[in-house]
């Protein structure tokens, strides 16, 4: 089973897709052997202001140092995402918004529709002082306000960031010194599976921490009463009806910052990934075509969130690049019940359906009963992203929600990487369960030993990137030297992706999971030293060190190991004040699935504590610790061993 298991492309799907095996494989060696020339080719996919004649211009080393592509283009974004469609499909629909609440009403939204209320609402962002390379923060549900933000920043040529609402004040606050925005754009509350969660209060409780920002956009998702302050808070709902619906888009340089986002790494504290208009855009359309092969009039339904690039690439920027219609669900998907997801697909016709193992292992455990009480005949496409699939989900979600006509598609990427990196092409590419399969065209992986060396054929090591592509992040906001040293410095000349990888005999590609100290919860990522970092503000905690633990749902749990300082007492009562201390600091998922009092963490003589040593012991793989003898005082070991927590 596993990698010799091969399913081949359907019937149905013979001769179907845009691209068949033979393009698939002349366009990627293309790609490799003539970049230059394979690119030329591609951005006609967007409608330039001013179409670059320079190609990639990126170079890994650290003497010339950059990530460059199409760097005399000139675009706009939001202008190729609505004003290049009215023609020929100012009627068809851009969103459809099903909303939380299964009772209440969805929302279809036309081209024509969301480019007026994105040049009302740039213009509203004008009139409070956003223009070309300010900062906006995004912090909202997920409602088509979210999208409208998003456009209207592009179109003005200032830079959002968005903060997932499920972040705290204190995280939020954190991304917004980072860049110094000037304005938030926030709902008086977010609904996420009959619960409200209590947006403009969280912002209200930022703020005071944030004197770069000078304006508060509310819209009014649930027509909560919040508090409003004079000169500061303006209501979206108002503020649009008085602009005009006329805002001209900016000719943006190619290069220039269409975004930025907050990403965990495994040090420090979340690092703003920035991305460009021209390479981003092209990179999220191309990739979103390609992997899904969206035809005209379709549904696309990305159930992501905007807040993470998921959202950003395949819910906003690319389906809406490609003149998509695409669903925007403000729920979370086993809401009412564990049939939401399939009468969402049902009820809008859905024909592509985008989602996370981790909701997959969930909505398993329920039975196929909910499943096949839908009709889910509108499928023609699934996809997975944010964590390796275990075969068994995959071949769940291929033979019950798909009834075994529908490709997966496993897509691996990044927040880094912009869009898509590996993964199948629907018609082209035959499939193997747990596989993302190939590398899409531009994108050139290598397999690196611990010291460096390029291993070739089937092996297991260290992803890296060989080449650039246009959708890679440009920098870290406000420290290009922490981009530099993050991702070049472990293997020179190469992108390290953090993750590991096998290449099977037959060439297939299998991501393993990451290999620094970042985990994966639920397809999110979370770095250990945050999480460290917020248990250690707690007053009776002298030392914290949290991994990664294999999670039957989540795929990876949180396991945290607590010190606490000399005659502070452990007890139940205090483990829970401990988990739910770092909610509040963090949000919701961050939360530690297990908290361990010990009274000394493993460490080196130097001090350094061996993560290896309590990754094991999480894991519960306590006759495997491995060498022990480097530690300061091995007999820690002993009593972490006898306390381990089961979660
Ligand atoms: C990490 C990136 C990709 C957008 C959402 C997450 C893991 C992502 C896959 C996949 C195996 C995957 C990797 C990667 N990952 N997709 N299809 N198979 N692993 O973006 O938060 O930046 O996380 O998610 O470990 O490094 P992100």
């Amino acid at each position: 089973m596993g990698e010799n298991m091969i399913v081949p492309v359907p019937e149905s799907w013979a001769g179907q897709g845009a691209v068949d095996a033979a393009t698939y494989a002349a366009d990627h060696a293309r790609s490799i052997a003539d970049s230059d020339g394979f690119w030329r080719d591609q951005i006609g996919r967007l409608d330039w202001v001013k179409t670059p004649t320079r190609m990639d211009e990126s170079d890994f080393s650290e003497s010339n140092f950059q990530i460059r592509w199409f760097a005399d283009g000139r675009i706009n974004v939001s202008a190729n995402c609505l004003d290049r469609h009215l023609a020929e499909r100012g009627d068809a629909t851009a969103i459809i918004w099903e909303p939380d609440d299964p009772t209440a009403a969805p929302r279809h939204i036309s081209y024509r529709a969301l480019h007026a209320e994105v040049c009302r609402f740039a213009n509203v962002l004008k009139a409070a002082g956003a223009h070309r390379g300010s900062r906006v923060t995004l912090y909202l549900p997920m409602i088509p306000e979210a999208a409208v933000a998003m456009l209207a920043c592009a179109r003005i040529g200032a830079i959002h960031s968005i903060v997932f609402g499920g972040f705290s004040p204190d995280a939020l606050a954190g991304r917004i010194q980072d860049c110094d925005s000037t304005i938030v754009v926030t709902a008086d509350e977010g609904r996420r599976g009959g619960k409200r969660v209590p947006l403009k209060a969280n912002v209200d409780a930022a703020l005071p921490h944030c004197p770069s920002i000078e304006t508060v956009i509310v819209v009014p998702a649930t027509g909560a009463d919040v508090p409003m302050r004079a000169g500061r808070d303006l209501r979206y709902d108002a503020a649009i009806a008085a602009a005009s619906p006329d805002c001209p888009p900016e000719a943006m340089d190619s290069e220039d910052p269409l975004f930025l986002l907050y990403t965990s790494g495994s040090t420090g504290k979340p690092k703003g990934v920035v991305h460009s208009s021209g390479g981003y855009l092209l990179w999220a359309a191309m990739t979103h075509q390609l992997c899904f092969d969206y035809r005209p009039g379709e549904v696309f339904w990305c159930a992501a969130d905007v807040g993470w690039v998921t959202g950003h690439s395949y819910i906003v920027y690319g389906p809406l690049a490609n003149g998509a219609t695409t669903l925007m669900y403000e729920g979370v998907p086993n809401w009412p019940s564990a049939a939401r997801i399939w009468q969402v697909v049902e009820r809008h016709r859905v024909a592509t359906l985008f989602t996370a193992p981790t909701v997959l292992r969930s909505l398993m455990k329920e039975g196929d009963d909910l499943v096949l009480s839908t009709d889910r005949s509108s499928l023609r496409l699934l996809g997975s992203v944010g964590e390796p699939i275990n075969p068994e989900a995959w071949r769940w979600y291929h033979a019950v929600p798909g009834e075994g006509r529908c490709p997966i598609i496993d897509m691996w990427w990044q927040t880094e990487t912009g869009a898509g990196m590996i993964a199948p092409l629907p018609g082209a590419t035959p499939l193997k369960p747990g596989s993302a399969t190939f590398p899409l065209p531009g994108v050139e992986p290598r397999l690196l030993d611990g010291e460096g060396a390029v291993l070739e054929g089937a092996a297991d090591g260290n992803l890296v990137i060989a080449r650039s592509w246009p959708g890679q992040m440009r920098t870290v906001w406000n420290d290009h030297d922490r981009f530099f040293q993050t991702y070049f410095t472990t293997f020179p000349g190469y992108y390290t992706t953090g993750d590991g990888a096998r290449r099977d005999a037959d060439g297939y590609w299998w991501i393993t999971g990451r290999v620094d100290d970042v985990i994966n919860v639920s397809g999110h990522r979370m770095g250990t030293a945050e999480v460290e970092s917020a248990l250690v503000l707690h007053p009776k905690v002298a030392e914290a060190a949290v991994v990664g633990m294999p999670h039957e749902l989540k795929g990876q749990g949180i396991y945290a190991y607590v010190t606490l300082n000399a005659g502070d007492e452990a007890d139940e009562a205090l483990r829970r004040e401990l988990v739910q201390w770092v909610r509040r600091e963090i949000g919701p998922i961050a939360t530690p699935d297990a908290v361990q009092f010990a009274p000394g963490l493993p460490k080196t003589r130097s001090g350094k504590i061996m993560r290896r040593i309590l990754r094991k012991i999480a894991e519960g793989e306590i006759g495997a610790l491995g060498d022990i003898s480097t530690l300061a005082d091995p007999a820690v070991v002993d009593d972490l061993v006898a306390n381990r927590v089961m979660a």
